[in-house]
């Protein structure tokens, strides 16, 4: 099968075409601000690029891993959100609805409040801040289409070397000897990247279409998943400080009780934390 990745450049854009192409599937990629080899340039918002693209690669399946996913920078700015998180999308949405070919979409466990986590696929959504209710409405304008597969993640992780990668941040603050705050009072099952891409692949395969929820088998807070990170590296003896939701300045709301459980626990993702090497990643920073 030939893929078409929109946001081959991010975090699980990477993970994907690292898992297509070790299955040996032909992979066409995208980044939109960070060049990379053997990728090519797409706006997701630019209705003619995206068409010529689609034209010239002609998928048999076209994935959405491409967003914006800062949650605080979608707060502040709202018009430029749902333009690449909701426009974009469905302006991909016309192109495979046309073709016939699947679209995968990758949406977010922010989707729900966080009054009674973990949430699973049909559990009502309920979106507190602009990035949430924009990933909803694209959900639910893909959803229109029969073709469409919505996986939700919740706080991905990886091994990339790159800010955008929670456990980056921590170890590059562990071995900074920067001192870490985390909340004790928001709870989610953090998602391996390279498991995500594995798992979605499987999902595509097997014809799940409509709403996936692949997440981590473990519910933790943000304080816990710390301090887990600095014991696998090695730091077991740093004390990470408390915090609570509401003493951070942020500008978006976080759901507390959230995280993601499945109804379909063929799909479920079993990796843990300690599945990736925390000491290895720490040599590269
Ligand atoms: N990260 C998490 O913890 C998390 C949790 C739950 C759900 N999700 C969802 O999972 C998906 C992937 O997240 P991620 O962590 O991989 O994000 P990421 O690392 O920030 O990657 C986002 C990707 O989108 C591309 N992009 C941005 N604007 C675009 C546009 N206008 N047109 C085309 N491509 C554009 C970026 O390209 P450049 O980098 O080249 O600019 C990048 O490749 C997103 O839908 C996100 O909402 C993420």
């Amino acid at each position: 099968m030939k893929h078409l990745i929109v946001g081959a450049s991010g975090q699980v854009g990477g993970a994907l075409t690292r898992e297509l192409e070790h299955r040996g599937e032909a992979v066409a990629g995208t980044y939109m601000s960070r060049p990379q080899a053997g990728m090519v340039p797409l706006d997701m918002r630019d209705a003619a690029s995206t068409q010529r693209l689609v034209d010239d690669v002609t998928p048999d399946v076209i994935w959405i891993p491409g967003a914006m996913p800062d949650v605080d920078r979608c707060e502040r700015e709202p018009d430029l959100s749902h333009a690449i998180n909701v426009d974009g999308p469905k302006i991909l949405l016309e192109l495979a609805a046309s073709r016939r070919i699947p679209l995968v979409y990758f949406s977010t466990d922010y989707v729900f409040d966080g009054t009674g986590g973990p949430y699973r696929e049909n559990h009502a959504p309920r979106p507190l801040q602009v990035y949430g209710s924009h990933k909803l409405e694209a959900e639910t304008a893909l959803l229109q289409y029969d073709g469409t597969l919505i996986i939700r993640p919740a706080w991905i992780y990886s091994d990339e070397m790159n800010p955008r990668n929670f456990v980056f941040r921590v170890l590059t603050d562990l071995k900074a000897k920067r001192p870490i705050k985390a909340a004790v009072d928001q709870f989610n099952t953090p998602t391996p990247a390279a498991p995500l891409a594995q798992h979605a692949m499987d999902a595509l395969i097997a014809g799940h279409r409509g709403i996936l929820h692949l997440a981590g088998p473990e519910r933790m807070s943000r304080k816990e998943l710390v301090e887990r990170i600095a014991a696998l590296a090695g730091y077991g003896d740093v004390v990470v400080e408390s915090v609570t939701l509401g003493n951070l300045p942020l500008p978006a709301q976080r759901p507390a009780n959230g995280g993601l459980a499945t109804n379909f626990p063929r799909f479920a993702i079993l990796a843990r934390l300690e599945d990736l090497n925390f000491r290895q990643i720490l040599t590269g920073i």
